[in-house]
Formats: structure tokens, sequence, C-alpha cells
């Protein structure tokens, strides 16, 4: 692979602590100044980093960026000796099409905002459930008490996994989606991976001997019926989904509910007017995007942008969340308004690979956030705002704790 090194890095400290507390500068210096810019990621490997909306666009939907890096020549072999870490990748998010197609084919039946919406009466009963348990607390921490728990418990009743495993998968989708190159975190995610795929291959042992009514169940039956899904794209797909149902909407609801805390005229029309919930969802997801770059895209071939030559084999990825602020794109881009209507984000991604879980977040964040201010509309934050820390790690964009009173 060609490597190109990127000449005016020493003005961006991207991934860095200081960037992870308030990415927006950066992002919006690189728009203005090299939005197709070339740097080092934090596990050493060279990527084009692309901020300006209309780019982001345009790879996301070009087939010439693809995911399945082990099509190049000479990458083949890596294949067995990262075994573990390959299921994680056995799925539609890294595989292109005709793959794509199939293995997104395998589960989009049970994701069509019909089925999600059916969804709806059990969503109300967790999220109620987890505010009776704090409501005489007077306070509580958002995301471990009520953001994380609500989207962990639907995907595990969905996919048919035991509740009282729920906590082991906080460890190991922490790890992996956190993952740096440090050695000491590298054994560690190496340890964290190998115990996800053992827990993985018991969980649809015991399915395949009796099945449930459960996706994993499905899943297994599509395996069994023929060559529709191997063994390791089994493990790959499950572990997808509970990766994602784990990272990604607790971070939409802790985000959109920091927002309108720091905005409280913001907070009181949205209880004011609860119909204008389905706007402040999107702006939550646009003014804070709880995936903050896309995953890993690959150039099958040449491509030119902007006057710059992304070489065959290079490294790409797309800063959402850059994208959501450009000017050229958004008024006020760094206004928040929960008016603001239907935008054009790129939170949930643009093209094949677009999220498939977008109903399920979007509905699983409506009921929280709608309880959550109907039942404790003097929500507030309980510690000084500038002592709040965002997450390490390049995907996510998510705080680590929010403690909140009411
Ligand atoms: C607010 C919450 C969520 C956000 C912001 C989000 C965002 C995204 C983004 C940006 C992508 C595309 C990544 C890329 O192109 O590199 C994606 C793909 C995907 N998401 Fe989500 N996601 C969310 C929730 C979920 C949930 C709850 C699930 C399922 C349980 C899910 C399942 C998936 C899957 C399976 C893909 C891969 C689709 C494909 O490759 O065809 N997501 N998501």
């Amino acid at each position: 692979m060609s490597y190109k090194n990127g000449s005016n890095e020493t003005y961006v400290k991207l991934f860095s602590s200081e960037f992870n507390q308030d990415p927006y500068p950066t992002f919006s210096k690189l728009r203005q100044e090299d939005p197709i810019h070339q740097t080092l990621l934090p596990n050493g490997q060279y990527s084009w980093i692309i901020t300006r909306y209309e780019d982001a666009v345009a790879v996301l939907k070009d087939p010439r960026f693809i995911k399945d890096y082990t099509s190049f020549p000479g990458e083949e072999e890596q294949e067995e000796e990262q075994a573990v870490s390959n299921i994680f990748v056995k799925n539609m998010l890294f595989s292109d099409p005709p793959d794509h197609r199939r293995l997104r084919g395998l589960v989009q039946k049970a994701f069509t905002p019909k089925m999600i919406e059916g969804l709806r009466g059990r969503i109300e009963e967790i999220t109620n459930e987890l505010l009776n348990k704090v409501q005489s607390k007077g306070e509580m921490n958002l995301i471990d008490d009520f953001a994380f728990p609500l989207p962990i418990i639907i995907i595990c009743e969905m996919l048919g996994v035991p509740s009282q495993d729920r906590d082991k998968f906080r460890t190991w989708s922490n790890t992996l989606v956190e993952a740096s190159n440090d050695p000491e975190e590298a054994a560690q995610l190496q340890t964290h991976m190998t115990e996800f795929v053992m827990y993985l291959r018991q969980l649809c042992a015991a399915r395949r001997q009796e099945p449930e009514d459960d996706m994993i169940s499905k899943l297994i039956q599509s395996e069994e019926e023929g060559d529709s899904l191997s063994e390791q794209e089994l493990y790959g797909v499950i572990s997808l989904l509970i990766i994602a149902g784990h990272e990604t909407t607790v971070n939409l609801i802790t985000n959109g509910v920091f927002a309108l805390l720091e905005n409280p005229e913001q907070k009181a029309q949205l209880i004011n007017d609860p119909s204008l919930i389905e706007s402040a969802l999107e702006e939550f997801l646009r003014y804070n995007g709880p995936v903050e770059f896309s995953t890993d895209r690959w150039a099958a071939d040449a491509v030119e942008l902007r006057g710059k030559t992304i070489a065959k084999g290079d490294h790409v990825i797309v800063a959402l969340d850059s994208a959501n602020r450009d000017p050229e794109q958004f008024s006020d881009p760094e206004v928040f308004d929960i008016t603001r209507g239907k935008s054009k984000h790129l939170s949930f991604g643009k093209g094949i690979h677009f999220c498939l879980g977008a109903p399920l977040a979007r509905l699983e964040a409506e009921v929280a956030v709608t309880n959550l201010l109907r039942r404790m509309p003097d929500l507030q934050i309980n510690s000084a705002p500038e002592t709040l820390e965002w997450r390490p790690g390049i995907l996510m964009r998510g705080l680590k704790e929010l403690p909140v009173a009411f």
C-alpha cells in the first residue's frame, strides 16, 4: 500500500484527548484548509480523513471505496493468522457486494420501521421501569442508570441473549470500540475478543440444540439451510448487532440530553411542545452524532479528490461529525436548534452501508427522551459541565459519564 505523509499535521491534534473534548475547531480548520487530509491514526495506520459534507457523501456512495481489504493481493494470508479478530469483520459492515447484500438481507426484515414500531410498547415499559428505580433518589448517572441499559435490554431480547450475560458484553464491546495501539490494551483486546467469540460459540450451540423464537435461532436456521451464511459470518453478524446495539444509541440519548441541558431554552421548548421530539432527535444526531467517524474504507483504484490522489489500497475514513457541521450544507451549523426539522445529516451514514438500526435507534431515543422529560422536567447537570469527559477511541462520540439531578 502506498502512503503519503501529511504535510501540515502540526496544527491538527486529531484523536488526542484534547481533540476528543471538542473536535469541532479542528474539523472546521480541516474543512477550510485541508479537506482531504492524510494523517496517522492511533493504530499506526495512515489514513485519509474526509471532512466536507459534499466529499463525505461522494466517498460514502462511491463503489471504488471498498470495505473488504482482504480482496487486495497479499492481504489474504493475514486472514488465517487473525482468525479471532476476523470474526468481527465477517458481516455486512465490512463486506462489499454481492456478500454485503446477502448478509444484510438476512437480518433486514427484523429492522424495518414497521417491525420496529411493534417494539414500542416494550421500549416504553423498560424506559419506565428504569426511571421508576431512580425517581425517588433525585439523581442518577444518566448513562449507567438509563441510556445504556435501555438499548442493551432491547437488542439482547431481539437476539435472544440471556439477560444475566449483559454485563459481559459491555466490557467486551467497550474494549473493541475503544481499542488503541497501546501494547497492554492490545493484549486485553485479544483476551476479550477470544472470550466474546467463545461465548458466541456456546450460545449458538445451545440455540442449535433448542431453537427459540429469536433472531439468533433464525440466523442459525439460515446457516443450516444452505450456503447463505457461513459459521464465521453467523458470529460476525451477531457480534455486529450486539456491538451496534451497545455503543450507539446510548450516545444518541446522552449527547442529546446533554445538549438540551446546556441549552435550557431548547429543553423548555421541547417540554412545552413534545411534538417537536422528531425534529429534536434529528438535531441530536446532527449536532453531536454518536458515530464520529465512519468505519474503514479502502480505495480499490486511484481516486482524485480536490486535487489530491488517493492511491489504490489507501485507507479512508469520513468524519461524519465534521460533515454534519459543514456551513456549506447547514445554516449556523454550530447552533443547536431542535426546530431545524429534517436535515440531511450523515449520522447514520449514506449509501449501501446506511445504518440498518436507524429505525430502532430513533424509536428508542424518542421514547427515552420523551418519558425522561415528562417525568423529570427539572432535570439538570449535576456537576460542572467542563469536568465532563468524552470517551477515547476514534469511532464513537459519547460522554464517559453524565451525572444529573431532578
Ligand atoms: C444512534 C444510533 C446509531 C447510529 C448513529 C448508527 C450509525 C451507523 C453508521 C454511521 C453506519 C455506517 C458506517 C459506515 O458506513 O462506515 C451504521 C451501520 C450499521 N448500523 Fe448503525 N447506528 C446506530 C444504531 C444502530 C443499532 C441500534 C443497530 C442494530 C442493533 C445498528 C446496526 C447497524 C448495522 C448492521 C450497520 C451496517 C449496515 C451495512 O453495512 O449495510 N446501528 N450505523
